[in-house]
C-alpha cells in the first residue's frame, strides 16, 4: 500500500491480499506446507526460481500480511515475523555475528536481552554495556571488531532514551548494524528507521497485539538484510511466527494507535499525579518535564507512551524497600500483578525480583534497577480508578 496514505489507514488496509473468495477480514492460512502442481514446480519453489509459499515455517499467507502492515507502519523495506521478541533479537545475532566479535549494548534493557547477550560469551561474542544516554560511553566502546550496536529507546523499565540520529551516525562510523527494540513506543510514536537506524525489531507480543493474547515478535530493515542474511536464519533455526498468532497480530494492528494515543494520555496524567506523592521518590516518564531527555523525547518520539515506573522513597521504619514495594502490589485491587505489558488492562509489576530478576545484582545495579523500582504499564480502564487504586496501595 502506497505510503500516501496515512498511518491509521494502513493500519487497516497495508498488507491485505484477498483469496478467490474475497473474504473481507484477512483469511487465516492454518497449514503448514502448501501443494505444488508438479514435482518440477515443488523444485522450482524449493529454489526460489519460482515464487510461491512451501512451507510455514519460512513464509505463510496470513503471516505476510502481518510483515507487510508492519513495515508500511514501520517504513521498513521489508519484514520478518518471528514467535516472540526474544526469537527476533536472537536472529538478528545469529544473521550478523560469528566467534570474535563485539556487540554494544545499553544497560538498561529487558533482563532477557542482557541475559540473551550476556550468553553469546559462550560463543565467543564479547558484549560491553553503555549507559544508553551517554553518546560518548557509546562511542568509546567501539572495537575494530564490533558488530552490533542495539538498544531499547525508552527503555524497560526506566525510560532512558537513546538519540536515535547519534547513534544511527555512530553504525555508519563503526560500520556496525544499529538494532532498536521499538517496544515501548511501535511505530505509532516512533519510527527509529526514519533516523538512520539499520533495522528495529519488536516484542509484538507487548502493544501490537494490544490484549495480551499471543507471543510474537518482528524484525525490520532493508531488503537486503531481511532476505539475504536473515530469511536463511530463520529458514534453518525455525522461530517462526504461528499464523494464528499472525491474524490476531493482525487485529492488534488495527487499533494500535487508538489504543496508545488513549492509553499514552491516562499514563501521563498518572504520572503526573505519582510525582506529587510524597511517598514517590522518583517518576520514570518521558512526557514529564522532571524526565533528563524530555527534549529528545519530543523530538524523536510522537508521545510518551503508556508505561509509568516509579522509586519508592526507603522507610524511616526496619521495612526493607522490596518489602515496601511488594506490600503495594499488593494492595492494589484493579492493577493485574504480571510481567507483561502493552495491555488493554494495567499491568503492576516489581522488576527487580521478576523481569530482571535473573540478573546479578551487579547486572541490576548498572542498569538502574532498584529494589523501590515499580512499572506499571497503564491500559484502558479510566484514569480515576487508576489513581484510586494506587491511592490506596501507597497509602497502605
Ligand atoms: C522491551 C522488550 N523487548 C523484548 C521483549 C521480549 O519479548 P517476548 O516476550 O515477546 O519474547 C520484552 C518482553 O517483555 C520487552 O519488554
Amino acid at each position: 500500500m502506497s505510503d500516501d496514505f496515512d498511518f491509521d489507514t494502513r493500519a487497516v488496509r497495508a498488507g491485505t491480499v484477498r483469496t478467490g473468495f474475497n473474504e473481507h477480514s484477512e483469511a487465516l492460512f492454518l497449514t503448514s506446507s502448501f501443494v505444488f502442481a508438479s514435482a518440477a514446480q515443488a523444485a522450482a519453489r524449493f529454489s526460489g526460481e519460482e515464487p510461491g509459499f512451501v512451507y510455514s515455517r519460512f513464509g505463510n499467507p496470513t503471516v505476510q500480511i502481518f510483515e507487510q502492515r508492519l513495515a508500511s507502519l514501520e517504513g521498513a523495506e521489508d519484514c520478518l515475523a518471528t514467535a516472540s521478541g526474544m526469537a527476533a533479537i536472537l536472529a538478528v545475532c545469529l544473521a550478523t555475528l560469528k566467534s570474535g566479535d563485539h556487540v554494544i549494548c545499553s544497560a538498561n534493557v529487558f533482563g532477557a536481552t542482557v541475559q540473551l547477550f550476556t550468553n553469546l560469551e559462550r560463543f565467543g561474542i564479547e558484549t560491553t554495556f553503555v549507559r544508553g544516554a551517554n553518546a560518548a560511553a557509546w562511542r568509546s566502546a567501539v572495537r575494530p571488531r564490533t558488530r552490533l550496536l542495539f538498544c531499547e529507546t525508552p527503555s524497560n523499565p526506566l525510560m532512558e532514551l537513546v538519540d536515535l540520529a547519534a547513534l544511527a551516525a555512530l553504525g555508519r562510523d563503526s560500520g556496525a548494524l544499529t538494532v532498536v527494540d521499538n517496544c515501548f513506543c511501535t511505530p505509532a510514536l516512533q519510527r527509529p528507521l526514519e533516523y538512520g537506524i539499520d533495522v528495529v525489531i519488536h516484542s509484538a507480543t507487548k502493544y501490537l497485539d494490544g490484549q495480551g493474547r499471543v507471543l510474537g515478535g518482528a524484525v525490520l530493515g532493508p531488503r537486503s538484510f531481511i532476505r539475504d542474511a536473515l530469511l536463511p536464519v530463520l529458514r534453518t533455526t525455525g522461530p517462526s511466527l504461528s499464523p494464528f498468532n499472525a491474524w490476531v497480530l493482525l487485529k492488534g494492528l488495527e487499533t494500535l494507535a487508538l489504543r496508545l494515543r488513549a492509553q499514552s494520555q491516562t499514563a501521563a496524567r498518572l504520572a503526573e499525579w505519582l510525582e506529587e506523592q510524597p511517598a514517590v521518590e522518583r517518576v520514570y516518564f518521558t512526557g514529564l518535564q522532571s524526565h533528563p531527555q524530555w527534549e529528545l523525547a519530543r523530538r524523536q518520539q510522537a508521545g510518551a507512551g503508556a508505561v509509568v515506573s516509579f522509586d519508592l522513597r526507603p522507610a524511616a521504619a526496619e521495612e526493607t524497600l522490596r518489602a515496601r514495594a511488594w506490600r503495594l502490589i499488593d494492595h492494589t485491587r484493579l492493577m493485574s500483578i504480571t510481567a507483561n505489558l502493552g495491555d488493554t488492562r494495567t499491568t503492576i509489576t516489581h522488576p527487580a525480583s521478576t523481569t530482571h530478576g535473573r540478573l546479578t545484582p551487579e547486572a541490576r545495579a548498572r542498569a538502574g534497577i532498584g529494589e523501590g523500582l515499580i512499572r506499571v504499564a497503564v491500559g484502558l480502564e479510566a484514569f480515576e480508578d487508576l489513581r484510586r487504586d494506587l491511592e490506596r496501595a501507597l497509602a497502605a
